[in-house]
């Protein structure tokens, strides 16, 4: 059996990459901070198997618990997709107006997040004979954009650890990816207006919003073909990052 490890299955991309990977015939463990009961169900509907691993990802204690709990009910992890993520809910995200808190929100849970991760699962994948890790970025992590400055250096970290891991453990068979979103139609845009959705989609060449099983179709490419990539971020972003000012 094949297994991956999804985090952020609840909802939004995290939960279209548990769907799309079970799809391709793969055992997924479901992990999120809230229930993600309804995935594993949504999973098991469409014939697929999974299960639900509740899970913050800040946690270095909580990560060892999950993967080790995995292990022993599966003997391995194939696949690792680091997706859960949160904008800064605690503070303005500019680097004037952050604070301590929202600072330490962001990066605790969208680079230290996937750091642990990384660090949980590979002496694993070693053990089983390699692996594939693909982390969630954002454009962000390449364009400077509004009100995104923890944001933006949590996700410019994700693309360098990246790097590094790929790095490290290629020679262990580990290929380690990222991809970086556009604006993606999920619930972390929280209550954007109509109109603001517009300006958003406006910024892309594919002038509309991503669609969450856009960003879970590369994970599944790069879990199961792209045998030649690693150490890269690929922007998915309707063209967002290919665009001049006109
Ligand atoms: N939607 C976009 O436009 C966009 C663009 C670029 C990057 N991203 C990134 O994609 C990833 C998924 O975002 P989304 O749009 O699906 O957001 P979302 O809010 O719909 O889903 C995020 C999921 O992460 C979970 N989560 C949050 N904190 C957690 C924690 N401490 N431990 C475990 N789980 C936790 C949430 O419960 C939720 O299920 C994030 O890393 C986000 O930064 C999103």
């Amino acid at each position: 059996m094949t297994v991956a490890f999804v985090t952020g299955a609840t909802q939004g991309i995290g939960r279209a990459t548990a769907e799309r990977v079970a799809a391709d015939g793969v055992h997924v463990v479901c992990a999120d901070i809230q229930e993600t009961a309804t995935t594993v169900k949504a999973i098991e509907a469409a014939g697929g198997t999974a299960e639900a691993v509740s899970l913050d990802v800040r946690s270095a204690s909580a990560w060892e618990e999950a993967v080790s709990g995995v292990l022993e009910r599966h003997g391995r992890i194939d696949f690792l997709a680091n997706v859960a993520g949160v904008v800064n809910m605690v503070s303005e995200d500019t680097v004037v107006g952050l604070t301590e808190e929202g600072w330490d929100y962001v990066i605790d849970t969208d680079l230290k997040g996937p750091w642990l991760g990384m660090r949980a699962v590979i002496p694993g994948m070693i053990d089983s004979g390699g692996g594939r890790i693909v982390n969630i970025s954002s454009l962000a992590a390449l364009r400077g954009l509004p009100n995104l400055a923890a944001y933006s250096a949590a996700k410019g970290g994700v693309a360098a650890l990246t790097r590094q891991a790929a790095y490290e453990y290629g020679p262990h068979n580990i290929l380690v990816n990222a991809i970086a979103p556009g604006t993606i139609d999920t619930p972390i845009l929280g209550d954007i207006t109509p109109e603001m959705k517009e300006a958003n989609a406006a910024a892309h060449i594919i002038k509309r919003l991503g669609r969450p099983e856009e960003i879970a179709s590369m994970v599944a490419y790069l879990f199961r073909e792209g045998s030649f990539l690693t150490g890269l971020t690929y922007p998915v972003d309707g063209g967002w990052s290919a665009k001049g000012n006109y």
